[in-house]
C-alpha cells in the first residue's frame, strides 16, 4: 500500500533551526523526525511512499533515498496552499480505486497500523484533547463520523484529528479536493484536508475513527523537546563515558565526544558533537555542535553551532557561535 507524506511546509514555528534544515530532518531522540515515521510505516508493510516536498525538499529527498530502500515518489508542491492541495498534487501517481494512507510528516505516532490498513471503512486517527480549538475535530455517533470541523471556535467535540488518515478509495477524496479548488473554498486561508473529508461525509461516505494514544507533535520547540523526552524514555543508550555522569534516558551518538560532562536526563547529543565541562539536561544538541563550560536546560542547539559560557536556556540555529564571559 502507498503512503502519502506531506512535508512541503517551511516549519516557521521551529525557526531558526528550519532556516537551514527542513523540519522533518530535525533530530529527535537520535534520528530525524521523518526517520521515526518511516520506520513505523515500513514495519507496517508500506512499500511505497509519495512524499510531497517543497521548502528544502532536496534535503528530504536526499536523506530518505540514502536511508531507505522502499520506492519513493517525490512530488513538488511549489506553493503551500494547504494540506488538501498538497494531497491533490499526488493525483497522477494514484489510481482512483487504490486505498491510501496519509500521514503528516511532523507527527510521530504510536499505533498498530495493521487493523487501520485493513479497515473496511475509511478511518481517521483521533485523540481526546482538553482544548480542541487548535485542531480539526471529529463529531462521532456510534463510532461513525457525523461531521468534521477545522479548529472549532466553539467546542463541538474533543476528538482531535491527529494527522493519520486511511482512505478506502482515493478517487472520491480527489473529487472533493477538485471541488474545493474549483470553488476556491479555503478555511483560514488554506485548502484544508478536513474540509475535503467533510464533503465526502456529506456525500454519504462512511468514516470511522481509531484511537491514537501515542501522538507526539514536533512542530514547536516545546513539543520537539517533550517528544524527545518521551521517545528517549522508551529506550536510550547505556554506554558509559569515563569522567562523565550519564543520567538516562539519553541518546548520545556513538561518535560524539564527551569530557567532564553531566548529560541528561532527556537529552539527545548529535553526531560528532563535542561536549566538555558541561551540564546538559532536557535538550537536543545538533551534529558537529561544540558545547563547553556551560549548563543547559530545555535548550536546542543547531548543527555545527558553538556555545560556551553561562546562559541556561537557549534555542540557537546551525552555525551560530556564542561565547558568553
Ligand atoms: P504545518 O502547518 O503544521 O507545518 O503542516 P509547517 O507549515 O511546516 O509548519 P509551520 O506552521 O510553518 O510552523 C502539517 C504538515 O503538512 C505539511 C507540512 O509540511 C507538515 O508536515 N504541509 C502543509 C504541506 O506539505 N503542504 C501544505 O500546503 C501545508
Amino acid at each position: 500500500m502507498k503512503a502519502i507524506i506531506p512535508v512541503a511546509g517551511v516549519g516557521s514555528r521551529l525557526r531558526p533551526h528550519t532556516f537551514s534544515h527542513p523540519k522533518v530532518l530535525l533530530n529527535v531522540a537520535g534520528k530525524p523526525i521523518i526517520g521515526h515515521i518511516m520506520d513505523k510505516l515500513i514495519a507496517a508493510g508500506i512499500d511505497e511512499a509519495i512524499v510531497i516536498v517543497g521548502y528544502l525538499g532536496y534535503m528530504v529527498e536526499e536523506w530518505l533515498t540514502k536511508n531507505y530502500s522502499i520506492k519513493f515518489t517525490f512530488v513538488n508542491q511549489p506553493e503551500r496552499l494547504g494540506l488538501a492541495h498538497a494531497i491533490w498534487m499526488c493525483r497522477p501517481h494514484i489510481k482512483d480505486d487504490e486505498p491510501l494512507l496519509i500521514i503528516l510528516g511532523d507527527t510521530i505516532f504510536e499505533v498498530d497500523l495493521l487493523p487501520v490498513m485493513t479497515s473496511t471503512t475509511s478511518t481517521l486517527g483521533v485523540k481526546e484533547v482538553d482544548d480542541p480549538r487548535r485542531f480539526g475535530v471529529a463529531v462521532t455517533k456510534g463510532g461513525n463520523i457525523q461531521k468534521l470541523v477545522e479548529k472549532p471556535d466553539t467546542p463541538v467535540s474533543n476528538l482531535a484529528i491527529v494527522g493519520l488518515y486511511f482512505l478506502r478509495e482515493s478517487g472520491s477524496l480527489f473529487k472533493s479536493i477538485d471541488h474545493l479548488i474549483a470553488n476556491e473554498i479555503k478555511t483560514k486561508g488554506e485548502y484544508q484536508l478536513t474540509d475535503a473529508l467533510q464533503l465526502m461525509i456529506e456525500g454519504g461516505e462512511k468514516f470511522t475513527v481509531f484511537p491514537v494514544h501515542g501522538w507526539y507533535d514536533c512542530g514547536k520547540p516545546e513539543t520537539l523537546l517533550s517528544t524527545n523526552e518521551i521517545l528517549l524514555q522508551k529506550g536510550g543508550s547505556t554506554k558509559q563515558y569515563p569522567g562523565c555522569i550519564i543520567n538516562e534516558p539519553v541518546f548520545i551518538a556513538p561518535n560524539a565526544s564527551l569530557e567532564n560532562a553531566i548529560i541528561g536526563p532527556n537529552t539527545t547529543i548529535g553526531e560528532h558533537a563535542v561536549i566538555a565541562d558541561a551540564i546538559i539536561k532536557d535538550s537536543i544538541i545538533g551534529n558537529y555542535a561544540k558545547v563547553g563550560h556551560i549548563m543547559l536546560d530545555s535548550s536546542i542547539v543547531g548543527n555545527n553551532a558553538w556555545i560556551s559560557g553561562n546562559p541556561h536556556e537557549i534555542n540557537i540555529g546551525d552555525y551560530s557561535e556564542i561565547r558568553v564571559r
